[in-house]
């Protein structure tokens, strides 16, 4: 029987060591939440960095480490410590991550981080190929692995091959400034389908295609080495059964049950009184979500609207991502002075306007956080999708609560009813977060319910069931091609 073999780089757990003890935490970010739930239902096995470097474990500790991650049936691709600097903090955080999110000036394009992704790229088709027979497929994910799938089609022609971008893929304009453009849009078109989250990402890939490959494309298909690559948009769904039903749950709990954290978030209620309002955003510190911009805008509403101080306050959750990378170092210096600015400039003896986690927090406190939230602030600056957008529809139970999503995110593709922003335009944004405190209950409910309605219907599994459905239809029509 075939089996799936998903292949991303970071496996759905992130191991640590303290002596020979072995810790591991869920990973974050939207490919591992997303993934996790197709994972954990199917036959599958997940191929991916552990998180640890090679070079610095002893021979026991590597024991330690391959037992943990059968246990969860993924395979580790192992990495030393400088593939880790020039292929993950180095070619995948500092060259692809910044030039496909838009940031054309953070983008840096050395040769030698270019020569190591291409040999840890190869290192993950070797380990693929152990571990898959001719009649697996094989379903590689992000912008990490781009070179995966031509990799593995050249040592093995008949395998069945899917590539899904979680991240956006820019225009033409923005790809065709990168020096190894032709080498990543060959290694893609290894795959038999490219998926990504939104028709706009489909299409400016497909221009790449043909104006830097020359290469023929008809509608959404490409002809390439003999064979006919189909590319589609298939927007990334969550586990939506799982939000709901946890909220639910966190609806029914008693007094003496609600953690600490809920205690701190009822507090503000109690103490700010009738049409107080909990803001929340919940990010991985990274300069995309437009973090700092948030803060300033937050600020500005203050000014502009000065009978909701001690009334509103904004939670910030921002989880630790990439810190050793210098953007992201700068970005958490900027976030904590601009954080102490506002608070020190608006607080009062029983109000702070903002309070911020620097952490990761266990998934209770998301629901926690999520079902304590009047008004969820998602305004990042530029977004593959976005999937805490749609978890906190999710756990809206009683259909109350506002959600203001940034457009350049993928996920407002869907989610019309949301209040849409640009979150550049200041006087929009204060005037948005005023219409949600505003915003009478019969309107929340009639907004929740229709995203509510298409979140569960679009859920992570139909989305994986559309790609795999989609993924088979061009086995079969290879076969066609084959018996002809
Ligand atoms: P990105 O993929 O850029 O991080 P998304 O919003 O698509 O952005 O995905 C973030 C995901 O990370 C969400 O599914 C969210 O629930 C999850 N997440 C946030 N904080 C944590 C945490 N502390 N532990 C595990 N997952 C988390
Ligand atoms: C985004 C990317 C993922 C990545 C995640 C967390 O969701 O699309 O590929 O795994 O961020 O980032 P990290 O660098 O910790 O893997």
């Amino acid at each position: 029987m075939s089996k799936t073999i998903i292949v991303s780089n970071r496996l759905p757990l992130k191991l640590s060591l303290d002596g020979d003890k072995i810790t591991a935490t869920p990973s974050v970010g939207g490919l591992a939440t997303g993934m996790k739930s197709v994972h954990t239902d199917g036959d599958s096995l997940w191929i991916g960095w552990s998180g640890l470097t090679d070079d610095t474990l002893t021979t026991t500790q590597k024991e330690k480490v391959a037992e943990k991650i059968r246990q969860e049936n993924c395979a580790a691709v192992a990495l030393t410590q400088q593939e880790v600097d020039d292929f993950y903090l180095g070619f995948s955080n500092k060259t692809l991550w910044p030039l496909f999110h838009y940031f054309l000036e953070y983008a840096k394009f050395e040769k030698d981080q270019w020569e190591t992704y291409q040999r840890v790229n190869e290192r993950f088709a070797k380990v693929i190929l152990e571990h898959t027979g001719e009649d697996d497929i094989i379903w590689v994910h992000d912008y990490q692995l781009l070179l995966v799938p031509q990799l593995v089609k050249e040592q093995r022609p008949k395998s069945t091959i899917g590539f899904f971008l979680h991240i956006p893929f820019p225009s033409f304009e923005i790809f065709r400034t990168f020096p190894w453009r032709e080498e990543v849009l060959q290694g893609m078109l290894g795959a038999d389908l490219l998926g990504f989250h939104t028709y706009d990402y489909e299409r400016h890939f497909l221009s790449s295609v043909k104006r830097i490959l020359r290469r023929e494309v008809s509608f959404n298909k490409i002809s390439y080495d003999n064979r006919e690559i189909k590319v589609d948009s298939f927007p990334m769904g969550i586990d939506y059964d799982k939000f709901y039903s946890s909220a639910k749950q966190h609806m029914d709990k008693s007094l003496e049950e609600r953690s600490e954290l809920q205690q701190r978030l009822d507090s503000h209620k109690e103490i700010s009184g009738d049409g107080s309002k909990l803001i929340l955003s919940i990010d991985r510190m990274d300069y995309t979500k437009g973090i700092p911009n948030r803060i300033r805008a937050f600020e500005y509403f203050l000014e502009k609207y000065p009978e909701y101080i001690e009334k509103v306050r904004l939670i910030m959750l921002a989880v630790p991502s990439r810190s050793e990378v210098s953007t992201y170092k700068k970005l958490k210096q900027e976030t904590d002075r601009l954080v102490g600015r506002i608070n020190g400039k608006f607080s009062t003896v029983s109000w702070t306007p903002i309070w911020y986690y620097y952490r990761s927090m266990p998934f209770d406190n998301l629901i926690d956080l999520y079902t304590s939230a009047d008004i969820a602030l998602i305004t990042p600056v530029r977004d593959g999708m976005n999937l805490v957008a749609k978890e906190y529809v999710a756990t809206r139970v009683n259909g109350d609560g506002v959600l203001i999503l940034s457009e350049m995110a993928g996920a407002s593709k869907e989610m019309n009813e949301a209040l849409l922003i640009n979150p550049n335009n200041f006087e929009e944004f204060a005037a948005t977060i005023k219409k949600a405190i505003e915003m009478p209950l019969e309107e929340q409910q009639s907004r929740i319910k229709i995203l509510q309605k298409r979140l569960s219907r679009y859920n992570v599994e139909r989305w994986a069931n559309e790609f795999m459905k989609s993924l088979k239809e061009t086995q079969q029509t290879k076969d066609i091609f084959v018996s002809k």
